[in-house]
């Protein structure tokens, strides 16, 4: 089986942070969200995988080749994201086999061993992943036969047909290389996987379901970032190979090499990045904080840090996600007020 990870897009819905950096590659629990994918369809058995690449592609190159993997990759470039299945047909040369489609925005607690089995043993032309939803009406929904196999797919319904959503990852014969040929750009002037699989399935193609039982999450905004650093976090084994002075720690609290800590309290789960300074401050539950960053004076809870911040004297911050290099800190002129510098489409509660 191949394997095929979506890193394009262009992220509009993570703004500001998506001007500097493609939203796969933000940190969760201080790995990019793309390694997440990487590790799930390797350890399904995939021996090539290829990375499909958007505006930032230089960067997602740097940061997969930072690290060995187990499988040979290929990068294929998509430029401007026009859909799903527009990126099936970008990587037609490469899909000459079975394949699973895997989000790279996407994480799955479980991983996806157990559905590229039920997919090899069922052998159908297609299975997608669902899960159960309370909310079917803001996700790609499917209508089920009693046999368990997929009837239509809705995006979004108004009335939905089942409570189960789509989870962005799809395993596929290549006959959905002919499905995506054949389908036109939807209103939005994407083609849709949604439309390919119906395709398959109004040409008699099998398309079976497999269901999701631990947490999925699509990390498309930053409430669903936050949240999914809390899971993993949650799933975290405490580790210490930094240098704790005067300071206590409590719970799971992973903290990495050449990092200080003193005068300060660290409350679990929560994990602390390569070379960091932190000093007379308090870091809570559900924080990830990065590499090279410097944290005195200060109060975080539930919030992701990212690489080379400087926080100093900065109160509490809760519920917040820091992009990389960031300064915050205590202002010492007249007359005090909040002097802010930042870019477009931020979110800033005082
Ligand atoms: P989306 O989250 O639907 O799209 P997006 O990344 O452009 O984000 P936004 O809606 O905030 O602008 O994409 C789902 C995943 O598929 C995500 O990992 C990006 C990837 N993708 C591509 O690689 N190419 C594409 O053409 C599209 C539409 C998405």
């Amino acid at each position: 089986m191949k394997a095929l990870i979506l890193s394009g897009g262009s992220g509009t819905r993570l703004r500001p942070l998506t001007y500097s950096q493609q939203k796969q590659l933000i940190p969760v629990a201080n790995k990019p969200v793309l390694f997440y994918a990487l590790e799930d369809v390797i350890e399904a058995g995939a021996k090539e995988i290829g990375i499909i690449l958007g505006p930032n592609k230089d960067q997602v190159i740097d940061t997969v080749k930072s690290r060995t993997w187990e499988a040979r990759i290929e990068f294929i470039y998509q430029g401007e994201p026009k859909g799903l299945a527009h990126t099936i047909l970008v990587a037609e040369k490469f899909l000459d086999d079975d394949f699973v489609m895997y989000l790279g925005d996407n994480i799955l607690r479980d991983g996806i061993v157990r559905h590229e089995e039920r997919f090899r043993s069922l052998k159908s032309d297609a299975s997608v992943l669902l899960t159960k939803v309370e909310d079917p009406q803001r996700f790609g929904v499917a209508d089920l036969n009693l046999d368990g196999s997929i009837r239509r797919l809705v995006e979004k319904p108004k009335v939905p047909p089942s409570n189960y959503a789509l989870v962005g990852v799809y395993f596929f014969k290549p006959v959905i290389i002919d499905a995506c040929k054949a389908i036109s750009p939807s209103w939005r002037d994407e083609l849709e996987i949604t439309d390919a699989i119906q395709w398959l399935i109004e040409h008699g193609y099998r398309v079976d379901a497999s269901f999701v039982e631990g947490w999925w999450k699509d990390t498309g905004k930053p409430e669903d970032i936050l949240e999914a650093n809390r899971l993993i976090l949650d799933d975290l084994k405490m580790k210490n190979d930094g240098q704790v002075d005067d300071s206590k720690l409590m719970g799971r609290v992973i903290i990495e090499k050449g990092t200080k800590i003193e005068r300060s309290v660290v409350k679990g789960p929560c994990i602390i990045g390569k070379d960091t300074m932190i000093s007379n401050s308090y870091i809570g539950p559900f924080t990830s904080v990065g590499h090279g960053c410097q944290i005195c004076g200060t109060e975080v809870e539930d919030s992701i840090i990212m690489d080379e911040c400087s926080i100093l004297n900065a109160g509490k911050i809760v519920e917040s996600l820091i992009g990389r290099n960031v300064k915050i800190q205590e202002g010492v002129s007249k007359p005090k007020g909040h002097r802010i510098i930042v870019g477009d489409n931020s979110d800033i509660s005082l």
